[in-house]
């Protein structure tokens, strides 16, 4: 990691005007008329963004593997476009289908239960099977050179899940995920702006020493930041509640308004104001709205807009976005009518605790059956899905 200085970027110029301090829609570039009810306009995530290219057909080119390295280092998380063919995200666009559609799927614990009973959204665990292994292992080799820098050979597969969410989806609330695990969302289709592609907040990941940028208070200011977008997307999904209650579009199930602003069921990704006001929510509570904290989202709101920024994305078919779990993230909601798949799949970068485990992450029954390591995966399995120019393939 470079020397140790204030987190900050570059603003770009934008045709947007400037929305003032707090607003997320700083570096905007985009146009869309559909951009207008975002959360955070698509902006450009050039920055974060590496062709994959391969040395020889057999894996990612040594330049290529540093380039990712440098910008998942610095930032938490890259985007690998071009890593997969297009062959290839079909097949992991099959594995997800399968799953979905299959009524005994291993449903996920997170990441909004209420969306999932309403089917707002489908996030449920891939069953190890040998083609949805194949697949990971594929990914995992392809990325060796980068994931090995990260994660040991002994260390465990996680999950492989499918992040598909629907019409009306929650926007998450910016959050971490747990510590010490290195994260992959796969797009197995194009990720269209108002699909609801994660947004990151770039360079707030844990690693050492990052506590000491801005005079040994970065994680202090982070949070207080996190704390300023999670209020406005609190406001943002209650308003969109509002509007498919009033308009009948998307329609609202029987219970659904109430249950997603009014319920005493846990859910940390609803506007859930019952339990934001009695302080039940964990990742964001009326707590944290404290005299305190509002005086300091006052006194540092020029340098919390300075410092820190929200970057959408919208992976092409076949891009891979990896990011470090302990960097601050969300799941944006969908707009659109079409299903917005993500293949997802977590490995540890160090020890984890099973009970950890179970809390943080969703294994299939199938995987906690037939545990997978990394160094599993890196081997060859039978009939591996070839690697061969996916440059050239996806043309
Ligand atoms: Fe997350």
């Amino acid at each position: 990691m470079g020397p140790v200085r204030r987190l900050g970027h570059t603003r770009r110029s934008s045709p947007m005007p400037d929305p003032g301090p707090f607003s997320l829609a700083h570096n905007s570039r985009s146009s869309r008329s559909d951009e207008s009810s975002a959360f955070v306009p698509l902006g450009d995530s050039s920055e974060f963004q590496v062709t994959a290219e391969f040395d020889g057909g057999t894996g990612l080119s040594e330049e290529c593997a540093d380039t990712i390295r440098e910008c998942l280092d610095r930032s938490g998380f890259v985007i690998v476009d071009g890593l997969l063919t297009r062959r290839e995200a079909d097949a992991g666009q099959g594995l997800i289908d399968q799953t979905v559609n299959d009524p005994k799927r291993h449903m996920s614990q997170f990441a909004s239960e209420t969306d999932n009973r309403y089917r707002r959204r489908n996030f449920c665990s891939l069953p190890s099977t040998p083609e949805s292994l194949r697949f990971v292992s594929t990914l995992c080799r392809r990325l060796e050179p980068v994931i090995s820098e990260y994660c040991g050979r002994s260390r465990p597969l996680l999950e492989i899940t499918t992040l598909t969410s629907h019409q009306g989806s929650s926007h998450q609330y910016i959050h971490r995920d747990p510590d010490c695990v290195l994260s992959m969302l796969v797009a197995v289709d194009d990720i269209a702006p108002e699909q609801g592609g994660t947004l990151f907040v770039p360079g707030t990941h844990k690693y050492g020493g990052a506590n000491i940028r801005m005079d040994g208070r970065a994680f202090e200011f982070m949070e207080l930041y996190r704390i300023a977008c999670n209020f406005r997307i609190l406001a943002y999904n209650l308003k969109a509640l509002l509007r498919m209650r009033r308009c009948g579009h998307p329609n609202l199930e029987p219970g659904e308004f109430r249950d997603r602003v009014f319920s005493r069921q846990q859910d940390d990704h609803q506007p859930n104001l019952l339990r934001f006001v009695t302080g039940k929510t964990y990742q964001f509570r009326v707590g944290m709205l404290g005299p305190r904290n509002l005086w300091k989202l006052f006194r540092y709101r020029k340098l919390l807009s300075e410092s820190f920024r929200m970057v959408r994305t919208a992976p092409r078919k076949g891009s891979v976005i990896l990011f470090r779990s302990d960097l601050m993230h969300a799941g944006g909601d969908n707009r659109s009518e079409r299903p917005r798949n993500l293949l997802s799949l977590s490995i540890g970068r160090d020890v984890v605790n099973p009970d950890q485990w179970d809390l943080s992450y969703s294994p299939d029954p199938t995987l906690r059956a037939n545990p997978q390591t990394y160094g599993d995966l890196l081997k060859e399995m039978d009939s591996p899905v070839p690697v061969g120019s996916a440059r050239e393939a996806n043309r």
